[in-house]
């Protein structure tokens, strides 16, 4: 496809925010099993596909597996037609051909499909190319285990030339999923975000809410819980509060929204594809409502002023 065509894959019409499931089935970084578990995560997943999620995200690193069997087995029970996306990891042992396809079979296996919506390369790693996974994910695709090719965590010359490489496949590059929110706008300054616009690839923003520190409930006096304290410090809480109250008052400007939605919808604002992470129906409810509002012209600018001087 020739660059300044906008022109998405089809697979992703009609679909204006994902679910990401890292934290299903995550003790380590998430603590899965503490203050929530299989019936919080099952509940979560029933109300996003009642309040018209279509899109989930997972990988087979997250959870060890878990995260994958947990969506096979709520959308097996489901009647409703789920796009799923995975990833594989090109743990530096992986070498071969033959390694990303047995990656691939156990990911349909744990997820009970028999093909991948979205298969992503999760992150670039050394010592296999990015070139030699692209082929292999044309290869799948041409063997029907998946429907679309996407990368994640590519710079803007990696992610060229993943591109460069699926098109010679006849294939489009479908997405890049980078971390993207008011705490880490990144994207806007590395050419990513521009080009994935210009090049009609869809940005996925993932950690929109900054993994929970958006939300509004941390503060100096309440520090982020598990391994995300060695992330965010206490002093990083302080930096960030101004954009945490106004996050909190445009929230309140719009009836009675949350912080966490705002964040989203700052995403959303911004061209990208948010997929929030959900532990709970509350936060289901919460952040599957996001697409029925939107947030101001104004709204926006004083957001990107404030993270401009708050956020590092
Ligand atoms: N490709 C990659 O390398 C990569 C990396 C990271 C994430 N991801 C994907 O992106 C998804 C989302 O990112 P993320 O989970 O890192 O971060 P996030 O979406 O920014 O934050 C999710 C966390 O915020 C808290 N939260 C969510 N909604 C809330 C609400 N309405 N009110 C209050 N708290 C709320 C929950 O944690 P607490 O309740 O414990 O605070 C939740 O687990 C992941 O699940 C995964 O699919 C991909």
């Amino acid at each position: 496809m020739e660059k300044g065509i906008v022109d998405y894959n089809p697979l992703f019409n009609g679909v204006e925010i994902g679910i990401g499931t890292w934290a299903w089935g995550d003790r380590m970084y998430w603590g899965y099993g503490k203050d929530y578990a299989d019936a919080e995560v099952h509940q979560a997943f029933i109300s996003c596909i009642e309040n018209g999620i279509t899109f989930f995200d997972t990988a087979e690193v997250y959870g060890q597996g878990r995260s994958e069997q947990f969506l096979g087995n709520f959308i097996a029970q489901s009647n409703k037609k789920i796009i799923i996306a995975s990833k594989f990891m090109p743990f530096p042992w992986r070498l071969t051909r033959n390694s990303f396809k047995k990656a691939l079979k156990n990911s349909l296996d744990r997820l009970k499909v028999a093909r991948i919506d979205l298969y992503q390369l999760h992150m670039p790693l050394p010592p296999v190319r990015i070139e030699k996974w692209m082929e292999y994910m044309a290869e799948a695709k041409a063997d029907g285990l998946i429907d679309a090719v996407g990368v994640s965590n590519l710079s803007y010359s990696q992610m060229q030339r993943a591109f460069d490489t699926l098109a010679k496949e006849g294939v489009r590059l479908a997405s890049n999923q980078v971390e993207y929110s008011l705490i880490n706008r990144e994207i806007e300054k590395n050419g990513v975000l521009k080009a994935c616009q210009e090049m009609g690839i869809v940005c996925i923003a993932y950690s929109p809410i900054g993994m929970g520190v958006l939300s509004g409930k941390y503060s100096a006096q309440n520090l982020l819980p598990g391994m995300r304290a060695s992330r965010f410090s206490k002093n990083d809480l302080i930096r960030l509060k101004p954009l945490i109250d106004l996050l909190k008052k445009i929230g309140a400007d719009h009836g009675g929204k949350s912080a966490s939605q705002v964040a989203i919808n700052w995403t959303r604002a911004k061209g990208t594809l948010p997929i929030p992470g959900v532990k709970n129906i509350q936060q289901a409810e919460q952040n599957t409502d996001v697409i029925s509002w939107q947030l101001s012209d104004d709204e926006v600018i004083r957001l990107d002023e404030i993270s401009d001087r708050v956020a590092k």
